[in-house]
């Protein structure tokens, strides 16, 4: 029998016989296994009606989450989502060293269940039953994320929840929140009102690709968190041992902060928040005022992430204004830089430092690597090319794996005519499938890899530094609301989160596209407007308005 699982777990023997959900089961547990049996509680509530009561102790539990270890994490680390799940006709058993691995447990739980156990109310007659089976299972990487560009479309909160939830389905468990962008600023700082009252919103947006030449909408478009909507997404996450790691990008990708501050740039000139998408040469000046800006906005991030990461962008920051600037230039020469295209360098140690005496480490993408690199502690998001993370590890960085051409969920999914608008490119499920974020990873104790985008990144495991793991990203030029970006990211999320936790021996002996028909009645269960695999239904399709497929490059 197949359990279509995904991710696929390290090692499932399933059993004849079933194990019924029937009125009278409790689920025991005790100190910090208690919320993960609450989770599993909720999920048995909501898809079957049945009120199972957690309980500290009982003969009669059939169903028990216990604790083997001594709930020591390491972040990002695969050891504390270790699980194992052992359901025979009388009982349900759960062994995790951590908290995390129980959570991991009680998603397969769902998994497991029939799909219409996953809607918000019951819908199947009782028993409920749970299929005989023992898994034994363990991440191959610790960090599995998916980052959300809520600064070009802002998306609602309830949303962050939603994606919460189903990343935690699919066993990822990082949220990444892309929070400012040149369209856009999404997060209050107290000191900074502009930033919101000015920043967060634009008089209106691009109409079709920023390339169709198709016009504007003439409709304002924002939105914004408060820092309590924030704390209630972090510890929303949190339960699930899900971590959410903020992303404020500088130096570059900063009109929507120089509308409200022109100060705080070049030229002093106001520009107004960004109505088009692409690279604006709009930076920030070198200036101490500068630099207290970003000390205020990371003081409030960190009050309100947990995140033992802060994400500082560092993409695409042209270097034109410093260039023509006689005040960059200055200051370069003050720091003794040898060259103004150090300056976003300086930057990047000075972020990091201020991050670093708060007890945080920076990410950023893989641009802070040039003219005059990263601090030794910078973790790097690889995005550009494969081959990039084989130069930061042998350079003793830490890398998230995260190249657009594996990962990039707002690439096209199909070369069909009729697919909505994205960014570009072509990223169908099998180029995901295959790829493995790590090859030669000696992590990885399988033998066998497959290197859909070259050997570049040959040998990465012998390097210096470590593969964190790896991230789907889900830009939102082109993909305005919820809707639109689950039909970018799913099912190609599923995918991204079998390479993230599954090992390439299991994932090529289960191939994910046997598991996924069966996945997709759990996504439907769930009301996700993912796209078929055959392509999308016509009301998904982009037709021959501004949805219409545009290819600009
Ligand atoms: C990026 O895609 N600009 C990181």
């Amino acid at each position: 029998m197949s359990l279509d699982l995904i991710p696929q777990p390290r090692s499932v023997s399933p059993q004849p016989g079933t194990f019924t959900v029937a009125s009278a089961t409790v689920i025991a547990a005790t100190g910090d296994a208690t919320g993960p049996a609450w989770l599993l509680h909720d999920a048995l509530r909501a898809g079957s009606g049945m009120a199972v009561p957690v309980v500290p102790h009982s003969e009669s539990a059939a169903i028990t989450l216990r604790l083997t270890g001594d709930g020591h994490q390491d972040f990002p680390s695969t050891t504390a989502e270790r699980y194992r799940l052992n359901v025979t006709e009388d009982a349900v058993t759960i062994e995790a060293p951590h908290p995390a691995g129980l959570v991991r447990a009680v998603q397969t739980i769902r998994q497991l269940l029939p799909a219409d156990t996953l809607r918000a109310a019951p819908v199947l007659g009782r028993p409920i039953e749970l299929p005989c089976v023992s898994i034994d299972d363990e991440p191959r990487f610790g960090w599995r994320g998916v980052m959300l560009d809520v600064a070009r479309h802002f998306q609602p909160k309830e949303f962050l929840l939603r994606l919460i939830d189903l990343a935690a389905l699919h066993q990822l468990n990082v949220v990444h929140l892309h929070l400012t962008d040149d369209q856009g600023w999404r997060l209050e700082v107290p000191g900074w009102p502009r930033l919101t009252e000015v920043g967060s919103w634009r008089s209106e947006t691009v109409l079709g690709h920023a390339n169709s030449g198709l016009g504007f909408d003439g409709t304002p478009h924002g939105g914004y968190y408060t820092a309590a909507d924030l704390k209630e997404v972090v510890a929303y996450a949190a339960a699930r041992y899900i971590t959410v790691v903020p992303e404020i990008d500088l130096p570059g990708h900063v009109r929507s902060v120089l509308a409200a501050y022109p100060e705080l740039g070049n030229t002093g000139s106001a520009h107004p928040v960004a109505t088009t998408f692409g690279i604006f040469p709009e930076v920030l000046a070198p200036s101490d005022e500068a630099l207290q800006f970003a000390r205020d906005v990371f003081d409030v991030v960190t009050e309100i992430f947990d995140s033992p990461y802060v994400h500082i962008g560092g993409d695409e920051c042209p270097r034109t204004e410093w260039l023509a600037s006689p005040r960059a230039k200055a200051r370069a020469d003050e720091l003794d830089l040898g060259s103004t295209d150090r300056l976003q360098s300086w930057f990047t140690a000075s972020f990091a430092d201020h991050l670093r005496s708060k007890g945080r480490r920076v990410i950023g993408w893989d641009e802070i690597l040039e003219d005059g690199g990263a601090p030794a502690d910078a973790v790097i998001s690889v995005w550009r090319e494969f081959a990039t993370a084989s130069k930061a590890l042998a350079a003793g960085h830490d890398v998230i794996v995260a190249p657009q051409k594996a990962v990039y969920l707002d690439w096209y999914p199909s070369d069909q005519p009729d697919e909505p608008l994205h960014i570009h490119g072509h990223l169908p499920l099998e180029t995901i499938s295959e790829f493995d974020p790590a090859p030669a990873d000696p992590a990885d104790d399988e033998t066998e890899h497959v290197r859909p985008l070259g050997d570049a990144a040959e040998g990465l495991g012998a390097s210096r530094g470590r593969v964190f793991g790896v991230q789907a990203q889900l830009w939102t030029e082109y993909l305005p609301t919820p809707r639109q970006v689950e039909y970018a990211a799913f099912p190609r999320l599923a995918a991204v989160a079998d390479m993230a936790w599954s090992g390439m021996n299991s994932r090529r002996d289960h191939p994910i596209a046997d598991r996924l028909p069966g996945h997709l009645s759990r996504l439907g269960a769930l009301g996700v407007n993912y796209r078929p695999l055959s392509g999308p239904h016509p009301w998904q399709q982009g037709g021959t308005g501004p949805r219409a497929r545009f290819d600009s490059r």
